[in-house]
């Protein structure tokens, strides 16, 4: 059955009656949430995207609509007319629950079979289960929260954007590749065999582009495409609000930014955030907290312990020493009857995924001291350990030694993962933080190179320009993150406005002049005409999505997202091509076996 609704007009949504409107007729259209049959009397609670609404069909009133609703199930869409009564059991968890519908008229515009997942925000339906059937998914109220949320905080961007003077320009989808990093997802052209566009990973070139025409304020909420490994932040497309403007410097940039983050915050969550926000710089972060995107909600801070252990017998800490490693330690400071020693070795369990060997403990409780390494300490140790971490009754150090990039890591982590497990952790306390001059360059072991830490176009601060060519590794970049709770949240630089500092980046970049001519001529050549000094951001969206509402799940807060291994499980994406697309794009293909991908 599906009746048409022949003229039938919706004239509230469920969730928005209440009191006053009592008495009233009404006419609403939605979903069956729930049937109850009690025998004279049936009562529907009825589901739009504002709420829940019940409503009761009596013989009394009408007999017709009474026969109908005996057939109506869950999920069915419906609409009734009726008049808004008290309701007679009120129910003060409904919004609505102060009253209910007494209908006289039952339309059932479309039946439905018994759904695979019942749409209900404590649905404990696996996820793989509800991305198949993601537009059923999508029904819960706590899902459309979450999409309503994603809705507003764009549009607040907008707004803040349009009466800032940005102008919105929209770039390419199918264009060269961009150099951010990851992989390229790779399209080919038919009409030119052999060629391939690559999807943007971001718009950086052309954005930089429009600089140099001369928009001087740009944004752009749009989708960027990257083929990389997904964790539990990250997807293969996602949606960036991306910003650039002309004539600025750093300090430029984020002030407009921090008005951006205030307004957004405010209209969408309540949230005052006080200005200007906080910085660390990137050295600041890594030595305090182990990590460019500190949660700085808490502190167990990083202290570093080599120049203690200089005379140590501990073989571990001398061999760390002689191969020029680190020591480092945190205090949980207050918590440490909270770890027996089988939750420190689970804590040790932990590091190791990040690739640590061990973790060395040390407890104080009263005027007690109980330490993994204690017949390693002796009193000059302690003393110092104590003085260094302020540590006292009831605290619980933990230290790791190994290569500086592993003892960060490791403790960067470990310090979320017991902030974590004590739950010390509120989700609507906002820590915004700048991370500031990150380092120009990162070595990668893999290609045995210097490469880009943020992309090619960044700008050396100025006194380190020379150390371009000098002194790769200590050249500071006029780049900053945007780091919220733990999560990096947007991302952006200064960039090079002068050919000769591009070709020098290129250079230190490994890049030949053909190689740079053959990637960004185009872009090179656009600089020797006359393009101002500029700079911008990024956001994730997304992440930002995630934030707001609570979830710590990015697909949560994306209508239709892929699995970790970038699949669509509601349309099947990646599917197979058929022979004749493949012979028009002059393509085939190499058959698949396990272990040559
Ligand atoms: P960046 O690569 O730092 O900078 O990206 C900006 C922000 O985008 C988000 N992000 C992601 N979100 C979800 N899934 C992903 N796979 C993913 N990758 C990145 C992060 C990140 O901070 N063009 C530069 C920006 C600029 O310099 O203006 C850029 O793309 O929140
Ligand atoms: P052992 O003498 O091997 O029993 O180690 C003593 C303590 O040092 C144990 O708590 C180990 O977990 C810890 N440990 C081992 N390797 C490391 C390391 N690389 N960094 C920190 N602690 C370690």
């Amino acid at each position: 059955m599906g009746e048409a609704l022949n003229g039938l007009k919706r004239s509230h949504y469920a969730g928005d009656l209440r009191e006053a409107h009592i008495n009233q007729e009404v006419t609403l259209m939605g979903w069956v949430q729930k049937r109850r049959n009690l025998g004279s009397l049936i009562f529907v609670d009825l589901r739009d995207r504002t709420g829940i609404c019940q409503v009761v069909f009596d013989t009394a009133v009408s007999e017709a609509a009474f026969e109908k609703a005996n057939a109506i199930r869950n999920e069915y869409v419906i609409a009734i007319t009726g008049k808004v009564m008290k309701r007679q059991s009120v129910n003060p968890n409904l919004p609505t629950g102060q009253i209910e519908i007494f209908a006289e008229e039952l339309k059932i515009l479309c039946e439905s079979e018994v759904p695979p997942i019942h749409v209900d925000d404590n649905d404990e339906a696996n996820e793989r289960l509800r991305l198949k059937y993601r537009y059923l998914d999508l029904r819960k109220p706590k899902m459309q929260n979450y999409l309503f949320t994603r809705h507003r905080i764009a549009s607040a961007a907008r707004r803040f954007f349009d009466s800032h003077g940005f102008v919105d320009v929209e770039t390419p989808m199918l264009t060269k590749p961009t150099p951010e990093g990851a992989r390229d997802y790779l399209v080919p052209s038919r009409v030119n065999p052999n060629k391939f566009y690559a999807l943007p990973q971001s718009p950086q070139l052309f954005k930089q582009l429009l600089m140099v025409s001369g928009f001087d304020r740009y944004y752009q909420i749009t989708k960027c495409f990257r083929d990389e490994d997904l964790r539990a932040d990250r997807q293969p497309e996602f949606t960036q609000i991306d910003v650039e403007m002309s004539f600025v410097d750093e300090e430029d940039v984020r002030a407009i930014n921090e008005e951006l983050l205030k307004y957004i915050f405010k209209e969408v969550a309540d949230v005052d955030v006080a200005l200007p926000l906080n910085k660390l710089t990137y050295h600041e972060a890594m030595t305090r907290y182990g990590s460019d995107k500190p949660d700085v909600r808490f502190g167990f801070e990083l202290k570093h312990l080599n120049d203690m252990f200089v005379d140590t017998e501990f073989k571990v800490f001398a061999d760390t020493l002689a191969s020029n490693g680190d020591i480092r330690g945190i205090n949980i400071n207050g918590y440490a009857d909270r770890y027996s020693r089988k939750d420190i070795g689970k804590l040790e369990d932990f590091i190791k995924t990040y690739g640590a060997k061990g973790l060395a403990w040390i407890k104080f409780s009263g005027d007690e001291m109980q330490s993994s390494i204690n017949k390693f300490l002796n009193e000059a140790h302690v003393a110092e350990i104590k003085a260094r971490f302020n540590a006292g009754d009831n605290d619980l150090i933990l230290i790791v030694a190994d290569k500086p990039s592993v003892v960060f890591d490791s403790l960067g982590a470990l310090r979320c993962e017991v902030a974590k497990q004590l739950g010390i952790l509120d989700p609507k306390d906002y820590k915004f933080l700048w991370v500031t001059d990150f380092p120009l360059f990162e070595y990668d072991e893999e290609e045995n190179r210097y490469v880009a830490k943020h992309h090619p176009f960044t700008s050396p601060k100025d006194e380190d320009v020379d150390k371009l060519e000098s002194d790769p590794a200590n050249c500071r970049a006029k780049a900053y993150d945007i780091v919220l709770n733990g999560y990096e949240i947007g991302g952006g630089s200064i960039r090079i406005h002068n050919s000769s500092v591009q070709e020098r980046m290129f250079k230190a970049l490994g890049f030949t002049e053909e190689e740079a001519i053959e990637k960004f001529g185009f872009f090179i050549d656009a600089f020797k005409y006359g393009a101002p000094p500029h700079g911008g951001i990024a956001y994730g969206l997304d992440r930002v999505v995630m934030l707001v509402t609570g979830t710590d799940n990015i697909r949560d807060v994306i209508a239709f997202p892929k699995t970790q291994d970038a699949k669509c499980l509601l349309t099947n994406a990646p599917s197979v091509a058929e022979e004749k697309q493949l012979g028009e794009l002059y393509l085939e293909l190499t058959p698949y076996e396990k272990g040559n991908a």
